[in-house]
């Protein structure tokens, strides 16, 4: 299609798209790969920012300079109203373009290179086999909450260790995360517990300020704030930034592996037969869910030209990186969840592509194969209880409770037994 007349729908559908089952992509994403890979979509502001959704042109915007990450420019796409609102909030880097970007991103990088991730596998380890050996204490008589238990506590007490959280304060602060990040809070609470954490970093940040540790925090404020090159308020920004950005992503890619393995009874039998194959199995589930593709937003600079089309300056762009990762050119069978698939030298788009790929990548992967090698050889009989048949489609549906079908794919409650 490229260079001839992109065909474009006659009707500019609205986005978010919806899942039409528990985990499935939008099914809109095909057919928009197929006949319009670059097409204009309505959001809920009446704004028409192009939809994006073939692997390479996603890999094209990402990488383009002449495109803006600044939420405060007009015609950048927000999906809802809260976005419009915290599109107002003082940036930190996530929402920065060259140089700022780099400038404030290198200041945390130090946390999250391969040498110091690993120097954390002990104590990622650790909080894994502490949060499996309680629940295996408390039994399962009555179907266990897998997320509450464990997907949630793993990653959150992990974030907060690398920021300097006292550890006295992981349960209070470990409820505000979650009322913050779970679908079944009113928009009330949720806010709410947002200003608790940001209240908290900002008190935290005061105390290292006068006696600094050796945490993220610490490092920010010595090195960065009292030398004046960074102000105390983007200190804060950045440390709750940390704290929010990866994390309940993270608890949903536990879950979601949980799950996707249930469904996948051979896969899960060779991993347990043979742990090596783990990093494969978090490489295919990071491609298979996407569950952070609504964050890839640009809007034009100037204008461009993509997949023959012409994006005139001041207009949005979303890259559909869940799209991308189903994109038939680069992954052949791409809906099926094959950890054994040969790779490709293309990179899958889960966590990102670019300058803005994903920061805490090595962290999340790191934390994920931990997880996935000692989840099933501590409890080698655990399934997915049975619920009955569900609305979504799909067996054991009553067992688990999938994050509403317009947001990023993702699982707040998951029943487990052993
Ligand atoms: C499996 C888990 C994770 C997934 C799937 C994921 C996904 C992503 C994606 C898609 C982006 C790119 C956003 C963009 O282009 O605008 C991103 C950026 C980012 N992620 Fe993650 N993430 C995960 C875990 C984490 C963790 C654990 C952290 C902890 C610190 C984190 C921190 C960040 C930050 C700070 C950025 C912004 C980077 C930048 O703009 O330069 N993420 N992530």
């Amino acid at each position: 299609m490229r260079g001839s007349s992109p065909a474009i729908p006659s009707e500019i559908p609205q986005f978010p798209f919806k899942r039409p089952t528990g985990t499935e992509p939008p099914a809109e994403y095909a057919k928009m790969r197929a006949k319009c890979p670059v097409a204009k979509v309505q959001l809920f502001d009446g704004s028409q920012p192009f939809l994006v959704t073939k692997h390479k042109d996603i890999c094209d915007v990402l990488t383009d300079n002449r495109l803006s990450k600044q939420r405060m420019r007009s015609g950048f796409p927000e999906l809802s109203p809260g976005g419009k609102l915290a599109a107002k909030n003082r940036p930190t880097f996530v929402d920065m373009d060259p140089p700022d970007h780099m400038h404030q991103r290198r200041m945390v990088e130090p946390f999250f290179t391969h040498e110091y991730v690993d120097s954390l596998r002990p104590q990622i380890q650790q909080t894994v086999d502490t949060q499996l050996d309680n629940m295996l204490k408390k039994g399962c008589a009555k179907p266990v909450d897998l997320v509450e238990k464990f997907a949630l506590p793993v990653p959150t007490h992990t974030i907060y260790s690398i920021l300097g959280v006292p550890f006295e304060d992981l349960p209070y602060l470990t409820e505000q995360a979650a009322i913050r990040s779970n679908g079944s809070s009113t928009a009330a609470e949720a806010s709410q517990a947002n200003q608790q954490l940001l209240d908290y970093i900002g008190a935290l940040v005061e105390k290292r300020l006068d006696i600094p540790e050796k945490d993220l925090i610490s490092m920010l404020v010595t090195e960065y704030v009292q030398p004046g090159k960074l102000e105390k308020a983007d200190a804060v920004q950045i440390a709750f930034l940390l704290l929010v950005a990866g994390n309940a992503t993270m608890v949903n890619m536990i879950a979601l592996g949980v799950w996707t393995l249930d469904q996948h009874p051979d896969q899960l039998a060779k991993l347990k037969q043979d742990p090596s194959l783990v990093p494969k199995f978090v490489e295919e589930l990071c491609r298979y869910h996407t569950a952070s593709a609504l964050a890839t937003r640009r809007v034009a600079k100037e204008t461009i030209q993509l997949h023959g089309q012409t994006i005139p300056a001041g207009t949005g762009l979303i890259a559909a990186t869940q799209s991308g990762n189903r994109d038939a050119d680069v992954f052949p069978n791409p809906d099926k969840f094959d950890m054994m698939r040969p790779r490709g030298r293309e990179s899958a788009l889960g966590f990102g592509y670019g300058e803005h790929r994903c920061v805490g990548e090595r962290l999340a992967r790191t934390e994920l194969e931990i997880v996935f090698s000692t989840l099933y050889r501590k409890i080698p009989g655990l399934r997915v209880a049975d619920g009955g048949m569900g609305d979504m489609g799909e067996g054991k549906d009553k067992a688990v409770r999938f994050s509403p079908a317009g947001k990023d794919v993702g699982i707040a409650e998951l029943r487990v037994v052993w």
